[in-house]
């Protein structure tokens, strides 16, 4: 049976500051993240006693909170791994100019991806579509237990405390959660 951990962050709780606080980064991780790993690893569970009990009354809401947990896990750990403290600042490279291609310019995605991320209510995410062949910004909704703090990364036009700038190349994500 699946067992999920939480992953460390691959960097010190202190080692976004000032864009995120050692504060809201330990909360972010050990509570936040860690519930998304203790639901999913829930949902697994009764998904495995119904199996063993012959009984799927619970079954369809379990197979929704390995979604809602599942994606949650996922998406914090991308979020994590986006970030670093050596980033910030735009994109070189490849992405830039793939960026420069798909948008016209790196403004035009950053204007598009805050867009999407203050509609998203849950993640924006900066992805590559292999059927259309281009990069394209994901705006995905969050479920009703998406809680209220806020943070995003990305070269955001505001540097205030707790919405950092760090970011790496190799992928932008926001977060509202
Ligand atoms: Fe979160």
């Amino acid at each position: 049976m699946s067992d999920y951990e939480l992953p460390p962050l691959p960097y010190d709780y202190d080692a976004l500051e000032p864009h995120i606080s050692e504060q809201v980064l330990t909360w972010h991780h050990d509570t936040h993240h860690q519930g998304y790993v203790n639901g999913w690893n829930s949902a697994e569970e009764t998904l495995a006693e119904n199996r063993e009990e012959g009984d799927y009354s619970s079954t369809a809401a379990a197979l929704g909170n390995v979604t809602h947990n599942g994606s949650g896990h996922i998406l914090h750990d991308l979020f994590w791994q986006s970030m670093s403290p050596e980033g910030g600042d735009e994109p070189s490279g490849d992405l830039a100019d793939r960026i420069e291609e798909d948008f016209g310019s790196y403004e035009a995605w950053k204007g598009e991806f805050e867009a999407a991320a203050s509609a998203a209510g849950g993640w924006a995410l900066l992805v590559y579509d292999s059927f259309g062949n281009q990069l394209r910004n994901v705006a995905v909704a969050a479920t009703s237990s998406t809680p209220s703090s806020r943070s995003s990364i990305g070269r955001s036009p505001r540097n205030a405390t707790n919405k950092p700038s760090n970011c790496s190349n190799r992928v932008f994500t926001s977060l509202f959660g």
